[in-house]
């Protein structure tokens, strides 16, 4: 898996940098083509001489070199993934706050790859609040965290804090690459957005959904090699180019489309929040303002969701969304059964980080095998990793 990929490697100044030099060897062994960049302080730990002998590349730390600039921007286009092992809680806390003061940090911030990090520090570092206040950053920016592992640490205590094995960060970018594969040649259909029900030609009932989730889903989806049709509602999230987007603004129009569409679909995600109620009447004309109140006249929509449980065919696996403010974990097993899903995702409106418009989700996730997994809260591309990854998992594609 790791043959012919392209890694970035950065080292900053943790005493875990001794261990880089045999997760370079790892790297190098598996076919991976390795590039390294050091921290000015990652040199107290670890030789430069030792990296480029075994990366046979030369080893990088300046932004300005003998007066030659260092292109950062074309090192992170030039990576299939930027690796960072071990992570210290200096360079972690640049990350989260964006500081630019390094070769390391300059390439971090241009990276259009993915970064994945493996954070390395003592126990109480670790644990510490604006530690886990700057992970949870660096999370909802798109990176990765290989877990930390416990055992001793350079202060002699026993604790959390560790960088995860050579050996484990290997693993962790096998399955990572493995990833990027498993969906191709499949069709997956995907919703996302609000929809706007029509008042009159200037007015509408509408919701705050962002789309961000459902377009994370077909950033991952696309990421993994399907052919993604994203159904959207009114959003102003940018939506990737590499899918076949149709644009809808009521319930009406994303239920015809999807009905169209799901004939020719493996996997349908509706994440989308579409109105349960329309205007029975809306006025072609912008309605005037009245004496004293207006009364509005609502009937229900078609339940897309329902519908598509209904027609689904035992190859086709389907995955619905709840948004709860009571009753969560009734209400999604509710919906599970009553709209023949293959998986609920729920989302509590109670859960900080969760809900509408933010860059985290906390979710759990409902199977139809009566399974019950809840999800910490992460950024939405990672929120939809976990969903993507459920997905794989249990409709055996
Ligand atoms: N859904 C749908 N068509 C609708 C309403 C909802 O396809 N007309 C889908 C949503 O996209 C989501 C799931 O059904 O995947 C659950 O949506 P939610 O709004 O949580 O539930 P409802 O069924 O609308 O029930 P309630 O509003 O009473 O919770």
């Amino acid at each position: 898996m790791l043959k012919g990929k392209k890694i970035l490697l950065g080292i900053t100044g943790s005493i875990a940098a001794y261990k880089s030099a045999v997760l370079l060897r790892l790297l190098i062994k598996a076919g991976a083509e390795v590039k390294v960049i050091m921290t000015p302080s990652a040199h107290q730990f670890i030789a430069p001489l030792t990296l480029s002998t075994l990366s046979k590349n030369e080893v990088l730390s300046e932004l300005v070199d003998n007066d030659s600039w260092a292109n950062h921007v074309m090192l992170g286009r030039w990576a299939d993934v930027m690796l960072i092992a071990p992570l210290s809680c200096n360079s972690l806390s640049k990350m989260a706050q964006g500081t630019c003061d390094n070769l390391l940090t300059a390439v971090y911030l241009s990276a259009t790859c993915p970064v994945v990090v493996a954070p390395a520090m003592d126990e109480d570092m670790w644990l510490h609040n604006s530690t886990k206040e700057n992970i949870k950053k660096i999370v909802s920016y798109g990176n990765a965290i290989i877990p930390v592992e416990t055992g001793e640490l350079a202060s002699g205590l026993y604790g959390p804090g560790r960088m995860a094995e050579p050996e484990n960060i290997v693993t962790w970018l096998n399955e990572f690459f493995e990833e990027k594969k498993q969906l191709t040649g499949k069709k997956i259909l995907i919703t996302a957005g609000p929809t706007h029900e029509a008042i009159d030609p200037v007015r509408f009932i509408g919701n705050h959904s962002s789309g961000k989730m459902g377009i994370a889903l077909a950033e991952e989806c696309i990421k993994r090699g399907a052919t993604v049709t994203l159904v959207a509602g009114p959003v102003a999230e940018a939506i990737p180019a590499e899918l076949n987007l149709i644009k809808v603004t009521s319930a009406a129009e994303m239920y015809d489309a999807c009905v169209r569409e799901f004939t020719n679909t493996d996997i349908a995600i509706l994440s989308a929040a579409v109105a349960d109620y329309t205007i029975t009447d809306p006025s072609s004309s912008k309605i005037k303002k009245q004496e004293n109140e207006l009364v509005l006249s609502l009937e229900k929509t078609k339940d897309i969701l329902k519908e598509l449980g209904t027609q689904k065919k035992s190859t086709q696996f389907l995955v619905g969304f709840a948004l709860e403010t009571d009753n969560e974990t009734e209400n999604a097993l509710k919906k599970l059964t009553a709209k023949n899903a293959d998986m609920i995702v729920l989302n509590s409106l109670k859960d900080a980080g969760a809900g509408f418009g933010s860059a985290t989700n906390k979710i759990t996730i409902f199977d139809k095998m009566g399974n019950q997994t809840a999800f910490d809260v992460k950024s939405k591309k990672l929120v939809a990793a976990d969903i993507i990854n459920y997905v794989v998992k249990l409709s055996h594609v």
